[in-house]
């Protein structure tokens, strides 16, 4: 049993209770690689902002459970290295889909778990969601909840059809499962094709894609009925039109690939939205820069020479979402 503290991590509690009242988000971003875990660490550490490490299934059985640990407890060193006394870092497990997987991150170092329990009938993922919440409280571990089915995929569940949270059911679940913050569905969903063509507008000018607005609706109505509680949104890259574009144009195939605008997850973050979910910006990020690199430079066979520019190009991506879109920058301490 390691627990989180002794590694130098922080839960999620104090970090969300102020971003709540200050009007911003703190980004979670994925990582599976040391390229990415760098970027993000410099990216908090220059903008001086908390951030959520978030490690998926996925993720887990590409790099490994132990490695990627130990790859946080790095982050926290190597963020001390670069200038930054005192790091907030947060090291979650993303779309938890057991008890057993809960219990084994917690048990080896994470500071917070998320129990995705969407897919299940209400009770049943009240009743999983709340034995994950007593063991990880123990540990003073936080636990996210997920209510309300996003679209897309989210690891090995596939859902066709999101299905918005219903305001009605959220004040039972918060409560009988204790759980320290929610994952809602208002209209995101995971990946870069975040949209039918036929749910959105074409810009008649650019002939890009316009999605529609996500629920902001239905997140008021669960802010009413849970005044100041963290809500958690998955699924927010905005997938930008640059990287599209790059990818296209080194010999990807990407059409009509589309994500949430920024102004939206903006004004989110400006409501009790407290985390923010960002994943395929970061994949796109370095796919784009890895494909000009080596179309641009057919010679070079070294990974560090087109991985270092991507790695570039993924720090310069998470400080813009900082700064930019979830306002977290100056937020440490
Ligand atoms: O929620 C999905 C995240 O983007 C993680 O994706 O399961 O492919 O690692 P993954
Ligand atoms: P994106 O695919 O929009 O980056 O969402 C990531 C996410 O929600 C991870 O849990
Ligand atoms: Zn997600």
């Amino acid at each position: 049993m390691v627990n989180y503290k002794d590694l130098g991590l922080v839960n999620t509690r104090e970090m969300f209770s102020k971003a709540v009242a200050g009007g911003y988000a703190i980004p979670a971003f994925n990582f599976n690689n040391m390229e990415q875990m760098q970027a993000i660490v410099q990216a908090a550490v220059e903008t001086k902002s908390p951030v959520i490490m978030q490690v998926s299934k996925g993720a887990r059985n590409y790099a490994n459970a132990t490695i990627l640990r130990y790859m946080a407890e790095g982050a926290v060193a190597y963020a001390k290295e670069l200038g930054c006394e005192k790091p907030e870092i947060v090291l979650h497990l993303d779309h938890g889909d057991t008890f057993e997987i809960c219990k084994d991150c917690i048990d080896c170092g994470f500071s917070s778990v998320m129990y995705d329990g969407s897919a299940l009938p209400f009770e049943e993922n009240i009743a999983i969601t709340r034995q994950v919440v007593e063991y990880a409280h123990k540990y003073d571990v936080t636990v996210e909840a997920e209510l309300g089915v996003l679209a897309g995929v989210e690891d090995d569940v596939v859902a066709e059809e999101s299905h918005y949270t219903k305001p009605e059911e959220v004040i039972e679940f918060a409560t009988r499962t204790g759980c320290d913050s929610l994952a809602i569905s208002i209209g995101t969903s995971h990946g870069a094709y975040k949209f039918k063509p036929e749910q959105c507008t074409r810009d008649p000018k650019t002939g890009r894609l316009i999605p529609p607005p996500l629920a902001f609706d239905v997140l008021a109505e669960i802010e009413k009925k849970l005044p100041g509680f963290p809500i958690v949104l998955h699924g927010s890259s905005s997938v930008p039109e640059e990287e599209v574009e790059t990818i296209n144009k080194y010999g990807g195939n990407l059409p009509d690939a589309v994500g949430i605008p920024e102004e939206q997850l903006r004004k989110a973050a400006k409501s009790a939205v407290c985390k923010i979910n960002i994943d395929s910006d970061s994949r796109l990020a370095m796919t784009a820069a890895v494909r000009k690199h080596l179309a641009e430079h057919p010679d070079h066979f070294d990974p560090r020479q087109y991985l270092k520019p991507a790695r570039e190009s993924m720090k310069n991506m998470y400080v813009h979402k900082i700064v930019n879109v979830l306002g977290s920058d100056g937020k440490l301490g």
